[in-house]
């Protein structure tokens, strides 16, 4: 059963640029539509300012879409009461990046724990005590560091207490913006671990934000790949990892550093340039300035997003025609691991 069911999402930012300028609007957002199965975990990747974080906040209604539907267990969620809007709230939660500016740095863990449940139920200090204790032990923490402030525990102990503030309320949804991107490479795993490991306790469903490959490929049932406000390829793990059909996947996919030095010299998918601003996108496909493959056609239309096998979605108009595996034949080792 789809959970989540996303339909055309936009948001655009307004931004003025001096006193008399024109409106112009920060496409970060720009008609994006997926679903997310009960239980899975949707993976996004995509560049710094492909508007990853920007869907995350919106989805969760955390910041208003400019148009659009998003349907969590049937019901619009743009269309909600405030009584609705609060249920909503307690059934979906969210992780950032940085756990130290995410938390209260003036609250104990308990406190930080304790307001979720003071907004959403009317348990006693007892009670509430004791499902703290509960969760905290759930992320690998304990009694002992209740009474702690932020600033005195490592950087992965916040980033626990930011997890245990997602899911002490059941939720059913999880937003995780970057979870692991700033937390020392030895405790990135052991983070994901722990997120892995609570999904299957308690059947969460993740929309999984990250700009790392390997990471979207460890945790993730379906990938989605957004350029410039845009999904340019959605399909299941596997797919997207042995025969990605839109060049931008492909390079991001042939770029992935890999430690083995047999490889360091092996052939990739170029990519051109920087990303453009999402303020003036180029006109057609907003990667063609960037894509060694693109043709006419490419300046002048704007690829849907076509389904090109099954559960395979490609914007890009010579889908149908392209393919990396060659590239990516050296890696098919390391990549299936
Ligand atoms: N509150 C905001 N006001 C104006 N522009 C914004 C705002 N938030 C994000 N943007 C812009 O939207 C685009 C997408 O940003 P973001 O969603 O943070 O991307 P990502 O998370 O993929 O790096 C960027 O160009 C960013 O500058
Ligand atoms: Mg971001």
């Amino acid at each position: 059963m789809e959970l989540l069911v996303v339909e055309d999402l936009r948001k655009y930012f307004e931004f003025k640029k001096g006193l008399f300028a024109r409106k112009q609007y920060v496409r970060a957002v720009d008609g994006v539509s997926f679903s997310v199965e009960r239980g899975t975990t949707l993976g996004v990747v995509g560049e710094s300012g492909s508007g990853k974080t920007t869907l995350g906040l919106t989805i969760l209604r955390l910041i208003e879409p400019t148009s659009g539907r998003i349907l969590f267990n049937g019901s619009d969620v743009t269309r909600l009461s405030k009584e609705e809007l609060k249920h909503f709230r307690r059934s979906t939660g969210i992780v950032f990046q940085d756990p130290y500016s995410s938390l209260n740095p003036r609250m104990r863990v308990k406190e930080i724990l304790e307001r979720p449940l003071k907004i959403h139920s009317d348990e006693g200090e007892e009670s509430r005590v004791e499902r703290i204790i509960k969760t905290l032990e759930e992320v690998g923490l304990s009694a002992e560091h209740l009474m702690r402030y932020p600033h005195e525990l490592s950087g992965g102990q916040q980033q626990r207490v930011a997890i245990a503030r997602a899911i002490i309320l059941k939720p059913l949804l999880v937003v995780l913006d970057e979870p692991t991107s700033s937390l020392d490479v030895s405790v990135q795993a052991q983070i994901l671990n722990l997120l892995l490991d609570l999904q299957s306790r308690h059947e969460l469903t993740y929309v999984f934000i990250t700009h790392d490959l390997l990471t979207a490929k460890h945790v993730s049932d379906f990938i989605m790949v957004m350029y410039l406000g845009k999904v340019v390829e959605y399909s299941t793990v596997r797919e997207v990892f042995s025969n990605p059909r839109h060049p931008y996947t492909a390079s991001l996919l042939s770029s992935i550093p890999i430690p083995d030095p047999k490889l360091r010299g092996r052939k990739r998918v170029s990519v051109v340039g920087e990303p453009p601003s999402p303020l003036n996108p180029p006109k057609g496909c907003r990667y063609h300035p960037r894509c060694p493959y693109a043709i006419d056609t490419c300046e002048l239309r704007e690829p849907e997003l076509l389904e090109h096998d099954k559960k395979h979605f490609v914007a890009c108009h010579r889908a149908g025609e392209l393919s990396f595996r060659e590239f990516l034949a050296d890696m098919d080792s390391f990549l299936s691991e």
